[in-house]
């Protein structure tokens, strides 16, 4: 973290909007690196100078309060769910870090798991009520409709994935799932559901992409179809892989991107690597934050890259 970037960006935001920018940090398969990331992503920002509130989202499985060297706080999420907090802001703990607050996941999964739609669309409109500049969301492992609408409703949804198969793969699930997840939004809200009824009917090859499906719903309806492609291109998700070793690792995440396009019409944004490097379960071992503890640690200037990338500062 060098000090030009923080006075530079500080610069950015005084001069520039209030404007609050949410970002979701999810991936498809379990200890891949969301819980690093958003921990220090938001250390990234809290030094910059901006005011950070990072919440778990990982529903019963909470630990983001380790990578950010806090105990768990008193009040988490589970309060606000079983209503013995009344609002989120109740929820906000400060950390030892300058500018940056953590508001705690549940600690079981009592009511979280099951959140219905209702309560989903109310904390996100609460999220965004949070006096930040940024707020990192920590989603869980897997596919999960929670999980998958706080991607979407996010500004920014960021994918970390282990250059392993097993971890590509879940990754592309998660994107099938959220285009489809996606899809399904554009489709209530444009109220286009018999037109892909009618495209999904149609005989296209057993193979046919998420692509061709919207190719299709433009032959049939061409200015409902540039609306839903308008939707879907809207969607465009960053991608970290974690825990590299090799240039062959690195070179994962441009593959992936090339190959997002092609199968899913999918522009991935590959941000960045993280190499793999033992200060990171040092730092978890100690519960202290990476970036305060190793700042000398290859993953410093991992990390400085990808905020650079994601901030759009080059
Ligand atoms: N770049 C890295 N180098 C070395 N070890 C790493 C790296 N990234 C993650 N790890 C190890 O992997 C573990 C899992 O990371 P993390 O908890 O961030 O994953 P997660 O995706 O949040 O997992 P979960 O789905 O269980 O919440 C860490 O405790 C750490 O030991
Ligand atoms: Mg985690």
């Amino acid at each position: 973290m060098n000090w030009t970037l923080r006075e530079n960006n500080l610069g950015q935001r005084m001069s520039g909007s209030n404007d609050q920018k949410i970002w979701a940090i999810g991936g498809g398969k379990g200890g891949v690196g969301k819980s690093l990331v958003t921990a220090n992503l938001s250390i990234c920002l809290s030094l910059m100078g901006y005011k950070v509130i990072a919440i778990d989202l990982d529903l019963g499985g909470a630990n983001l309060h380790t990578c950010l060297g806090v105990p768990i706080p008193e009040k988490t999420l589970s309060d606000y769910l079983t209503k013995k907090a009344r609002n989120l802001t109740d929820l906000v703990t400060p950390t030892p870090i300058e500018n940056l607050s953590i508001i705690s996941g549940a600690q079981d999964d009592v009511g979280i798991a099951n959140l219905k739609q209702m309560h989903k669309a109310k904390i996100l409109s609460k999220i965004r009520e949070l006096d930040a500049d940024f707020i990192l969301l920590d989603l869980g492992a897997g596919t999960t409709f929670n999980t998958l609408d706080f991607f979407i409703s996010a500004d920014q949804g960021i994918l970390t994935a282990l250059p392993e198969p097993t971890s590509i793969e879940n990754t592309y699930r998660f994107i099938k799932s959220v285009y489809h997840r996606k899809l399904k939004m554009a489709e209530d809200l444009l109220e286009i559901g018999p037109i892909i009824d009618q495209a999904m009917n149609a005989k296209i090859s057993a193979n046919a992409t998420p692509s061709d499906l919207i190719a299709r719903v433009i032959e049939i309806n061409p200015h409902m179809g540039r609306k839903l492609q308008a939707e879907i291109n809207r969607l465009i998700p960053k991608l970290v892989i974690n825990q590299v070793r090799t240039q062959a690792d690195i070179d994962i995440g441009f593959s992936m991107k090339i190959i997002c396009k092609k199968y899913f019409g999918i522009s991935l944004d590959y941000v960045g690597y993280l190499e793999y490097d033992a200060t990171v379960w040092q730092s978890v071992k100690k519960r202290r934050p990476l970036l305060m503890e190793f700042p000398n640690s290859a993953l410093v200037s991992n990390f400085d890259r990808i905020i650079h990338r994601l901030l759009n500062i080059n």
